[in-house]
């Protein structure tokens, strides 16, 4: 999620606003606002667009102030507009908020706080903590350090809270939970940031807050922290730490690039993609951005998956989900090839386009081809308001985040949990799985991010397979069943990023013709985990030793059969089968960075590639 920072103390407050968004920039965003304590007033000033596009608004503005506060959104929920851009101010313009995260229960507070009359401005999730933190102050009369730690005792989700009031004019309150937010400590003045970027020019004298701390912050007065989880709400002594990193490296999260930031994320772009999505008791999946057309995809004589590269490989995934699960068939579609062979669409298929971005070409053309046939068309995207979540009919945020590596990682596998979500909700609707196999599932698909941490540790192991296949012209990937879209993943990522020439193909297809090309020269990636199909794999690995190609192997722990037959074995946490691509994936995509950075290639913009395709 996005940037926030504030200010207060003796300095302009604006301008150090202005220059902690820029640094904040990197997160990508869609919208930037700052609001600011004038005589006691708060003033606002939000653009959606580009942090230059707000500081260009504001430069014949009166932007003089000592506090205040400042937000780049990425949105989750409301497009991308001035609306609904932050700070978000209460009715009577005394509260101004910014808030990084997401409110998961915002729908049932929002229609308590607009039944006893509360008027809403935007379409956000963020706006009912504003309104809600008023209520709490009105009706308990509490100083407002206390409404908030109450109201945020009613609040499922995350936060990265800034909160201006102009009871206390050069007071901030901040509050945390799930999403980082630290404070720099001044002389007579603090610094509010979302990671060290905004402030490693002012001070290194940080407190980083953790989940549940509501602090006070005023200048020339000791900060005051507590936590809502404490029942006695005591005060907690601050931990002060050194902000160790250079400003380069914080504004990659103390990563080298943004693809390793990124890889490293899946476990929390994993968790955000199920927030909100299966309720407490697990017995209900919910994707509430299709509900008014699940009867429609319930009733579906087919699914046509519609998508490009890495998004088509998601593709290729959810075609084992939804046939095994709903029992229903699907053709995935390169979009690129369905827009032009005049393919044969009918009212009752549901087509689902796949996109990062929102705005591949190919992938619009065939939405606007289906809609012309009047099937259903759902999208699955990770940029809220672009141009596919506007064109189809209904459909799911993956929530990963901004993606700023030009090889896609942490949104193909937020893609494949998002359409694991949609294949176990329909099914379970329609009655194709049994209720312990749903529930099995379901609880599979929550322990995925667990399983991709521990798979992140194997790093530096799978850094020294890397010294092994830079060195090599060619790479062939193969996997079986739903192993065999990891395969063709696995060799996008490896071509993509270290222009190595790589193949993935289904790994019985060796035998027909491919099996030509393995000598002593050619790795060969293998993955060969349990699955129904694993004797066959083991059969397809002999075959190539055979003719002396090199396997390398990922394998689910403890396998020594396939280990002893590979020059290197990785191996990942037992998963269920059909979800083995949310975690025998990333060991490919850690593979293909370190073999790129051996070989020199810049992994965050591989030379002739482009983020977005939005060309034909
Ligand atoms: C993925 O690593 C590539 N950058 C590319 O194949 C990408 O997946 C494709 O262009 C589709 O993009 P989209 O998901 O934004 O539609
Ligand atoms: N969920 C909030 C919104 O959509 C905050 C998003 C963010 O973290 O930038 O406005």
């Amino acid at each position: 999620m996005c940037g926030i920072v504030a200010y207060s103390g003796y300095n302009e407050a604006y301008p150090i606003l202005i220059n902690g968004l820029r640094r904040l920039e990197y997160r990508g965003y869609d919208s930037a606002g700052v609001a600011l304590m004038q005589d006691g007033k708060i003033t606002l000033y939000k653009k959606r667009g580009k942090v230059s596009d707000l500081d260009e608004f504001c430069a014949d503005k009166n932007t003089e102030s000592h506090v205040g506060i400042a937000h780049t959104r990425w949105a989750t929920h409301g497009e991308p507009s001035e609306e609904n851009a932050h700070p978000h101010l209460s009715e009577d313009g005394s509260i101004a908020l910014i808030h990084n995260g997401i409110v998961e229960n915002y729908v049932s507070l929002k229609q308590e706080l607009q039944r006893i009359g509360y008027t809403f401005k935007s379409e956000t999730d963020t706006e009912v903590l504003v309104h809600l933190i008023k209520d709490v102050q009105a009706k308990e009369n509490l100083p407002l350090a206390d409404a908030v730690m109450l109201a945020l005792t009613r609040v499922e989700g995350t936060y990265a809270l800034a909160i201006l009031s102009t009871d206390n004019p050069d007071q901030l309150i901040v509050a945390k939970k799930g999403s980082p937010l630290l404070i720099g400590v001044g002389k007579n003045e603090y610094f509010i940031g979302s990671d060290g970027a905004p402030i490693v020019e002012y001070t290194k004298k940080v407190v980083y807050l953790e989940d549940g701390d509501v602090a006070v912050v005023t200048p020339k007065k000791p900060l005051v922290i507590r936590n809502i989880n404490d029942e006695e709400h005591l005060r907690k002594r601050p931990y002060f730490q050194k902000l160790e990193m250079s400003l380069d490296q914080l504004e990659k999260g103390g990563f080298e690039t943004y693809m390793l930031k990124e890889i490293f994320e899946q476990p929390k772009a994993i968790t955000d993609s199920m927030r909100g999505r299966i309720n407490l008791k697990k017995d209900v999946v919910s994707l509430g951005g299709i509900i008014e057309y699940e009867s429609k995809m319930m009733n579906a004589k087919r699914f046509i998956i519609a998508a490009c590269g890495t998004s088509w490989h998601a593709g290729l995934v959810a075609e084992y989900l939804f046939e095994s699960l709903i029992r229903v068939p699907v053709e995935v579609e390169y979009a690129s090839e369905f827009r032009y062979r005049n393919p044969i669409i009918h009212e009752d298929d549901v087509l689902i386009a796949i996109s990062q971005s929102g705005e591949t070409a190919d992938t619009l053309a065939a939405v606007e081809l289906a809609k012309r046939h009047g099937a259903t068309v759902i999208g699955i995207c990770n940029v809220v308001g672009s141009t596919l979540a506007r064109e189809t009919m209904a459909g799911s945020y993956t929530h990963a985040g901004p993606e700023i590596g030009v090889a896609s990682t942490k949104a193909f596998t937020a893609q494949v949990t998002v359409l694991a979500l949609m294949a176990l909700s329909l099914a379970h609707k329609t009655g194709t799985i049994s209720r312990s196999q749903y529930h099995q599932l379901v609880n599979d698909l929550e322990s995925i991010p667990d399983k991709i941490e521990m798979v992140l540790k194997q790093e530096q192991f799978i850094q020294k397979i890397a010294q092994f296949v830079a060195t090599r012209p060619n790479a062939i990937f193969l996997g079986r069943g739903v192993n065999y879209p990891v395969a063709l993943e696995g060799a996008l990522k490896l071509k993509e990023i270290s222009y190595i020439h790589a193949e993935g193909y289904p790994a019985a297809e060796m035998k027909h013709g491919p099996i030509a090309l393995i000598d002593e020269h050619m790795p060969v990636i293998v993955v060969a985990t349990e699955q129904q199909t694993y004797d066959k794999v083991v059969s397809n690995i002999q075959e190539v030793i055979a003719r002396k190609g090199t396997v390398i192997s990922v394998v689910t722990e403890g396998d020594t059969t396939v280990k002893n037959m590979s020059k290197f074995c990785i191996e990942i946490p037992h998963t269920e089968e059909l979800l083995t691509p949310l975690v025998a994936t990333v060991p490919l995509q850690i593979l293909a960075y370190h073999v790129a950075l051996i070989r020199g290639c810049n992994v965050d913009r591989p030379r002739n590639l482009a983020k977005s395709v939005s060309v034909e």
